[in-house]
């Protein structure tokens, strides 16, 4: 069977896994700047539209249209040097299985994607290829397939997650440098992984409870005080598992990434308005299975927990 190249001439260079807010908006971002990109979806109409009508971000400055080739057959796809994981936690098992004929020797796989285990799922499925952990603050929401509202921009970071996988994280971080994304390499990935998962763990459940976009916890005191102690509790489970989180003071890393998002709505918050499962087990279901193994009391994280799923559970 023929493989299409990104662009005439040239090989993919990366292949992002998930056209969803932040799929499409790394995509364009990246196709932008002039970089063979394609995008991976298991939605065989989903792909035939994106590919035909391009994506549209839209931000403060306005709105233009970005096309970059979408494929749900991956065996029309040639091997790319990075494959970027953006899907919902409990589809990466599915979306590596997929992905797998697109995998060359020197496939890099990077989970860019919210919540933790991740990683340990692709390294499983990858026959000892390098893995890489990122984690972005850009906020995106995606208003239908294929148009992304670019809410904010902020700091990607990238570690990596296997033996060795340095080197590819710098690249990994270059490249995105080249195409005008903020990126910084950290040298642990437990530590990045949950850095952004006290982020997510705020949050995350806090809006999508709320029904409110990000900026609303820095304004009303009930949504902040909540969002703060999920934080703390997150990071004094990190604390117990030898793990220390990035951020010098992590109840203002929750404030600031709520004032650079303030306009977006959590991705928790767009899965429960569309009736779609949330990655709630990810983020705060694992800081809960970790909190009662180690015994550290996380009555914050539990309540968000229960309630998530029961929305989540009635809208479905
Ligand atoms: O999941 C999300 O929505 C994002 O990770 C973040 C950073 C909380 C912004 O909305």
């Amino acid at each position: 069977m023929q493989r299409i190249l990104a662009a005439a001439g040239r090989e993919i260079v990366v292949v992002i896994v998930g056209p969803g807010a932040i799929g499409c908006l790394f995509a364009a971002l990246l196709a932008e700047k002039g970089l063979a990109v394609a995008l991976l979806d298991k939605n065989p109409e989903r792909s035939l539209l994106l590919s035909r009508e391009g994506i549209r971000v839209k931000d403060s400055a306005g709105e233009r249209l970005v096309h970059v080739p979408c494929e749900a057959d991956p065996f029309r796809l040639s091997p790319p040097a990075f494959l970027c994981l953006c899907i919902k936690s409990f589809d990466t098992e599915a979306a590596m299985r997929h992905a797998l004929p697109l995998l060359g020797a020197q496939t890099v796989i990077v989970s860019l994607q919210n919540g933790l285990g991740n990683a340990e799922i692709a390294a499983r499925l990858s026959a000892g290829r390098p893995i890489l952990c990122a984690a972005t603050s850009h906020g995106s929401t995606a208003e239908c397939a294929g148009v992304v509202r670019h809410a904010g921009a902020g700091p990607t970071i990238i570690a990596p997650h296997t033996a060795a996988a340095d080197y590819h994280a710098r690249a990994f971080a270059d490249m995105l440098m080249n195409a005008g994304i903020e990126s910084h390499v950290t040298p642990d990935a437990a530590t990045l992984l949950w850095s952004k998962a006290a982020i997510n763990a705020a949050i995350n459940p806090v809006t999508a409870i709320a029904d409110v976009p990000n900026g609303a916890i820095l304004e009303r005191e009930d949504l902040r005080m909540q969002a703060e102690e999920a934080a703390l509790e997150t990071e004094r489970v990190a604390r117990a598992m030898g793990i220390n989180l990035i951020y010098d003071n992590t109840l203002e890393a929750v404030q600031n990434v709520c004032r650079n998002t303030a306009s977006n709505f959590s991705s928790m918050l767009q899965d429960i308005r569309r009736g779609r499962r949330t990655e709630i087990e990810a983020i705060n279901g694992e800081v809960v299975r970790h909190g009662r193994r180690l015994g550290i009391p996380v009555p914050v994280n539990e309540e968000l927990l229960h309630r998530v799923l029961e929305i989540s559970a009635d809208r479905r």
